[in-house]
């Protein structure tokens, strides 16, 4: 992926970030110089766009103290230091989308984080609320891999082939458009996060011979892989493949599959490497110390089975934080989590197995010139970027979403 940060030609940002700076944060810069805000959301009104760090915060903080319990804001662990120092309740995509089930009291939950968080959030969230992005261009370049129409006509290929769907339950990953969970909710399906991943599939299996999962094929993997099912009975469905010709897999290889897993995949843990933790065990060793190293499940089979412990972002921060004084951790995930585990276990040495920066480009949209400006709408008495599900896909996506929830 283009990280946003290395394309960035400005006097705002200090070089050594190129490289993975560990012990600090990213730092905000006027939205104007940011390289790539052209293909952000542009309708940001001109006075937002200059604004340094301190003027937004400024702005953010006194909107919030004047709308009091009418709003919520909630952020992603991915989320830089400018905009996560806001944030009512952070935490993984789990923990999101359940405060969002069990808090009905604001009215307005800004959501900092990705479109398909704001989604599920829309979905589980009380009727009178509104759920807010704060920038409608902060996607998911993973999601974005499982388009309706590939999967409908992947589902149907698979059904023609083993003569009927009632044996294949479809798993979706939180990753995924609201389409796609409602298509699993009106399938006997059910969305799984990283947090839940193997409970989700354990249940999964209760119900059908077949998991088809998408769109993330790691999480797929290294789920079906924990739960002692062979690689060879996971089999990959590449959804670039024309249609009629089974996603490229051979019968014979489905006709054995537990898993059929989509072949997408996070450009962020894609970045992770055998190597790079290799490397890491190695450069320890030769000082006569021992790294630890945890990564997400968004990571290749192999990163993940080099690795001490997987899970999500929350998992991650816990592992850190649970470690002894004194610990070396290395960490596969996301640059801001990373930035921020370092600075609050100063105890410990934490750092990114990536030695070159990898920020969520998606995540980093939401700079704070975009916060500022919906709060600033909110206190004017105007919902701006409000994620709205539509209602034919809102019932199905609950009851996929519901019997996650239901299931931790
Ligand atoms: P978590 O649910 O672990 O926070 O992961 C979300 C995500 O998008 C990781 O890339
Ligand atoms: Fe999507 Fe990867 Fe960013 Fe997570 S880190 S939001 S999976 S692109």
């Amino acid at each position: 992926m283009t990280s946003p940060a290395a394309a960035r030609p400005n006097p705002y940002f200090p070089i050594g970030q190129l490289q993975c700076e560990t012990d600090s944060g990213i730092d905000t810069i006027p939205l104007a110089l940011e390289q790539s805000f052209p293909s952000w959301q542009t309708t940001i009104p001109e006075r937002y766009r200059g604004m340094d760090a301190e003027e937004l915060t400024r702005r953010i903080r006194n909107a919030r103290a004047t709308l009091g319990d009418k709003v919520v804001i909630l952020g992603h662990h991915y989320q830089r230091e400018d905009i996560i120092q806001f944030a009512d309740d952070r935490g993984d995509s789990f923990a999101l989308a359940q405060y969002a089930a069990s808090h009905p009291e604001a009215p307005y939950i800004v959501f900092a984080g990705v479109h398909f968080m704001a989604e599920a959030a829309d979905i589980l969230a009380a009727p009178h609320q509104q759920v807010i992005l704060p920038n409608i261009e902060a996607g998911c370049s993973m999601a974005d891999m499982a388009a309706e129409p590939d999967v409908h006509q992947a589902w149907r290929e698979l059904g023609e082939l083993y003569g009927g769907t009632d044996d294949i339950i479809p798993v979706t990953y939180m990753n995924s458009a609201a389409s796609l969970k409602a298509f699993c909710g009106a399938n006997g399906g059910v969305v799984c996060t990283s947090s839940n991943a193997k409970q989700v599939l354990e249940w999964a299996f209760t119900q059908g011979k077949r998991v088809f999962f998408f769109p993330d094929q790691h999480l797929g993997r290294n789920t079906g892989a924990a739960m002692g099912i062979p690689l060879d009975e996971m089999v990959l469905w590449n959804w670039r493949v024309p249609a009629g010709n089974l996603g490229g897999a051979s019968e014979e290889a489905l006709q054995g599959a537990r898993i059929i897993l989509w072949q997408g995949h996070c450009s962020v843990h894609q970045r992770f490497s055998l190597t790079q933790i290799e490397d890491a065990r190695a450069k320890y060793a030769a000082l006569g110390q021992q790294v630890q190293i945890v990564v997400h499940p968004e990571c290749r089979y192999e990163v993940v089975q080099a690795a001490d412990a997987n899970g999500s972002t929350a998992y991650i921060a816990k592992y850190v934080a649970n470690a002894a004084p004194g610990s070396i951790i290395g960490v596969g995930t996301e640059i801001n989590l990373v930035a921020r585990l370092a600075k609050e276990n100063p105890d410990k040495t934490v750092f990114c197995l990536d030695p070159v920066v990898c920020p969520c480009s998606t995540m980093y949209r939401v700079h704070p010139a975009y916060l500022a400006w919906v709060m600033e709408e909110l206190l004017d008495g105007r919902v701006v970027n409000r994620i709205q599900v539509p209602e034919h896909h809102r019932k199905d996506a609950r009851v996929a979403l519901e019997r996650m929830l239901a299931l931790k």
